[in-house]
């Protein structure tokens, strides 16, 4: 087994930013969420974002990916402003997916049927789709359970259709909420190594990945932000991070480490 410190990268040298978010602010129902949140993640950088329950943290998924609309700001990918553009063209032209903190999944297909309806979505080839799908199933180890509908798979199982049927598209951007909730110890192991190694097959893509596991969310990022009180206020290596006195105090606490 490979150790973990094997997977961070820390060589990145990439300049252009490839997902920054300009000074958004978001209310529900006039309890404002976020406020004046900025930040920058370059090309082929592996994000993490991390804070308290409810702070926000799928919101800005849902912003950055465009099932929400924030009431002040600006998201651009890419260098475009696509804080108007709708949430279908940002997929297909920025390559951006998500893997949602839940459901994803169709629950009264199989994981096989799941993983066959949006390969007919997002690729064209017959033969393209069979061959991802298989690649997908092995990948993520689910050939014992690849007939049984997704309603009856474990949260991990489930988890992990969710994820492979994230990547059929072969995306350039990966926004993942929770993706390792559920998951065993190996699977998320397998699960680092699977982010890490879509990082190092290309340079420019680029992975947000948010999650309570904060030790294996920081064991292979690039680059960590911190979100507490409706704004970012930590960020940087996560090596920087856990020595951060603001940190500490709204998140991780005295006891954390990431090994
Ligand atoms: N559609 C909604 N309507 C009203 N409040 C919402 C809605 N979605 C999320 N919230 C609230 O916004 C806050 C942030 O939620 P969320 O982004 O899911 O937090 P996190 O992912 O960090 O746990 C929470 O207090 C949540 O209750
Ligand atoms: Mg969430």
């Amino acid at each position: 087994m490979a150790i973990i410190k094997k997977f961070r990268i820390t060589t990145f040298k990439k300049e252009k930013n490839k997902i920054s978010l300009q000074k958004i602010s978001l209310s529900y129902n006039k309890r404002q969420i976020l406020d004046d949140v900025s930040f920058n993640i370059r090309e082929g950088e592996i994000a993490g974002l991390l804070g308290p329950n409810g702070v926000g943290k799928s919101t800005i998924f849902n912003i950055i990916c465009g099932l929400i609309k924030p009431d002040y700001g600006n998201i651009i990918i890419n260098q475009h402003n696509v804080t108007e553009i709708p949430i279908y063209k940002r997929a297909i032209d920025f390559g951006l997916s998500i893997v949602p903190q839940s459901g994803g999944v169709f629950s009264n297909l199989s994981c096989l049927e799941n993983l066959k309806a949006i390969s007919e979505i997002v690729i064209k080839k017959k033969s393209e789709r069979n061959f991802k799908i298989e690649k997908m199933i092995s990948k993520f180890e689910l050939d014992a359970v690849k007939n049984t509908k997704a309603k009856h798979l474990s949260g991990g199982q489930r988890k992990k259709v969710s994820i492979a049927m994230s990547l059929m598209s072969d995306p350039k951007i990966i926004l993942m909420d929770e993706p390792f909730q559920g998951l065993d110890i190996l699977s998320t192991r397998d699960l680092q190594e699977t982010i890490v190694n879509l990082q190092t097959e290309d340079n420019n893509r680029c992975c947000i990945i948010s999650d309570h596991a904060a030790a294996s969310v920081m064991q292979i990022t690039d680059k960590i932000f911190v979100l507490a009180n409706k704004k970012i206020i930590a960020q940087g290596t996560p090596g920087e991070l856990i020595n951060n006195e603001n940190a500490k105090k709204l998140y991780f606490g005295d006891a954390f480490k990431i090994n």
